[in-house]
């Protein structure tokens, strides 16, 4: 396995000098074009550090990784097409703006993915969710379709995927597939998760590199068990288990 270096970075805004900003570990970059990264602000390095600090209990972790969701759905949707739309104000002067365009739909990668489902529905207002199951197979030990239910009309749609760890890519790789086989274009599909591995983040530009994959972090490496490091530990286990 690869472990690559920690980068650090001060962090703060650009007037500060570097004297009075603290330095920080920041994302691992990465030259894939279809990955796009989460400024490294202070705000966002504060609460990837509460939710990566083992010491840090449930309802904290809940609360923290949604704050995280909500930027990476906020950053997401401005990836979505939109179209110039001129509106008035109340004092009766027009305001040439934007609205977006096309229908979009959630689609988590359970179960860790439905934890990301509230901050989309925070962002997009009855917003409709389908759901993909894909575990490993005891016998084979690879990732295998065990459940799906996806809105009817989803290829007409642009999906965000969602997944909050991409350690290998092995089960969104699969859930991309199933996008695809019901006639999703690979352009139409956002991955967003919280902490991506440089082996997740190139196994998808290999495979699908018109997938924009957005994400808050890229980590150092994986360890002998697949677990992203340093990452969190399981998402799951700490956002689901009391
Ligand atoms: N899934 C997790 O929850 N954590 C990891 O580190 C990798 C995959």
């Amino acid at each position: 396995k690869v472990i690559q270096r920690a980068p650090s970075q001060h962090l703060g805004p650009k007037y500060r000098p570097d004297e009075e900003k603290p330095s920080a570990t920041v994302s691992t970059k990465v030259t894939h074009e279809n990955v796009t990264v989460l400024p490294q602000t202070p705000q966002l390095i504060a609460l990837l550090t509460m939710i990566r600090d083992k010491t840090t209990n449930r309802a904290d972790f809940i609360f923290y990784s949604n704050r995280i969701n909500r930027l990476l759905v906020e950053e997401a949707l401005n990836h979505l097409p939109c179209l110039p739309q001129t509106i008035t104000t109340p004092v009766g002067r027009p305001y040439a703006g934007v609205q977006f365009e096309g229908k979009i739909c959630g689609v988590s990668i359970m179960r860790a993915g439905e934890a990301m489902e509230q901050a989309l529905r925070e962002c997009c207002r009855s917003v409709r969710i389908g759901k993909i199951l894909i575990q490993r197979d005891e016998e084979t030990s690879l990732p295998k379709l065990f459940y799906d239910k996806l809105p009817g009309d989803v290829a007409e749609r642009w999906v965000l995927l969602l997944d909050p760890m991409l350690a290998t890519g092995g089960s969104a790789l699969m859930a991309v597939d199933v996008l695809r086989s019901r006639g999703v274009p690979e352009d139409h599909i956002l991955f967003l998760n919280l902490i991506a591995s440089p082996e997740g983040a190139a196994n998808f530009a290999q495979k699908f590199p018109k997938v924009r994959i957005v994400t808050a972090f890229v980590d150092q490496g994986l360890d002998e068990k697949n677990y992203i490091v340093p990452g969190l530990g399981d998402f799951g286990d700490r956002f689901y288990t009391l």
